[in-house]
């Protein structure tokens, strides 16, 4: 099986397996007890944290914890909508987030938000001109991912931050797909408020993680305990933190050589499937993309019998987010780039990620051609 499904989740890389099994087998306490099991387990997501924060340049204090990119997301959303002051009712996101993000907007919107979505341009990029569009003295947050995980188009975050501070507002950025494969340094950035999850770099799923510039106030979501500085109670997974630690000292050892390969890997194999398959279209476009996603558009197939018939042949892709694959519906970031409803269903993302070798990605292609060559006569 080639692999080709890196922005959905990356392979458990096997030092970082290691150390989450290790990490079980101490048999700690719970990181609040004050007795040694629990000091020890203390040290521990003390270390992981000051790994994180290291690898996004921010102080040990601005970072915190989470069960993954979407918590992460609905925290910074519904935390900033939740300490808004009065009068700052406004939150701008951008049409394609991922639907953590776009869940926790409908949720203010529930709550009584004006919720502005921006739509990006034919090439997948929100531009901050359109931001600067929907801003108005009320909005009290901007949120624009850093790099789409359907088609890798990287948006201009400073220029983002810079509007949004601006209008007097706070700029969060959902990082999930950018962080360990692109530099990301949201302090330096201007970003306020950054979301990373750790099964796509490497590292265990159900743990990820939110910045929080100090002084940003956020309401929690949760209620409980004071873990996490209040802001996100509940005893803390203690195996998955470390195992997440692990996973973001490795990406960032890692990280150019890991983009390097990616980006060769995508590029030859895209060029091989359009060598075979003149009429496939890429959907977005490769320049300012994060490396590695390539999505790219069968006309008159159904991506999800791709998808299937690539499985069966030996190649794992998706028609687009993991969390949305089991849906009957196009994908949403397609349809705001304009693309037409049949357009979108016949889309497929391949994403690369370390250990996915230039022969693959060549085998891969060839296997793509045959198959789509195949469904195309009908057999
Ligand atoms: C851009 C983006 N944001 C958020 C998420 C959600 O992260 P998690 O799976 O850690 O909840 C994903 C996962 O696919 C993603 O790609």
């Amino acid at each position: 099986m080639i692999y080709l499904d890196y922005a959905a989740g990356a392979p458990l890389d096997p030092g970082v397996a290691d150390r989450v099994a290790h990490v079980m087998a101490l048999g700690l306490g719970n990181p609040s007890s004050l007795h040694a099991r629990g000091r020890r387990a203390r040290d521990l997501i003390d270390e992981a944290r000051e790994t994180l924060a290291n690898a996004l340049g921010v102080d040990f204090a601005e970072v915190l914890f989470t069960s993954g990119g979407t918590e992460a997301d609905n925290l910074a959303i519904l935390g900033c909508m939740g300490a808004a002051p009065a009068g700052r009712d406004g939150l701008v996101v951008s049409a394609i987030e991922h639907h953590a993000v776009l869940g926790a907007a409908d949720e203010a919107e529930r709550r009584g938000f004006r919720v502005r979505r921006v739509a990006p341009g034919a090439d997948g990029r929100v531009e901050p001109e359109a931001v600067v569009q929907a801003l108005d003295g009320r909005v009290t947050l901007v949120s624009v991912m850093h790099a789409n995980n359907e088609t890798g188009a990287v948006m201009d975050v400073p220029a983002t931050a810079a509007a949004a501070h601006h209008a007097g507002a706070l700029c969060h950025t959902d990082a999930v797909q950018s962080f360990g494969c692109l530099p990301f340094l949201p302090a330096r950035m201007g970003c306020d408020l950054a979301s990373v999850s750790s099964h796509k770099i490497g590292g265990p799923p159900g743990v990820g993680g939110l910045y929080i510039r100090r002084g940003v106030r956020l309401h929690p979501v949760l209620h409980g305990g004071s873990q996490e500085r209040g802001v996100r109670p509940g005893t803390e997974a203690l195996h998955l933190i470390v195992g997440f630690g692990e996973a973001v000292r490795l990406a960032m050892d890692r990280r150019e050589a890991d983009a390097v390969l990616a980006h060769a890997c995508a590029g030859r194999f895209e060029a091989a499937v359009r060598g075979g398959l003149p009429d496939v279209q890429r959907n977005g476009c490769a320049g300012r993309s994060r490396p590695g996603i390539v999505n790219l558009r069968f006309g008159g197939l159904d991506g999800a019998a791709v998808v299937i018939s690539l499985d069966m042949a030996g190649v794992a892709a998706s028609t687009g987010a993991a969390c949305s694959a089991g849906s009957p519906e196009p994908s949403h970031v397609l349809l705001a780039m304009g693309l037409d409803e049949d357009e979108a269903r016949a889309s497929v993302r391949f994403s690369f990620g370390r250990g996915v070798t230039e022969e693959q990605a060549d085998q891969a292609a060839s296997i793509v051609v045959e198959q789509v060559r195949r469904m195309r006569r009908g057999v």
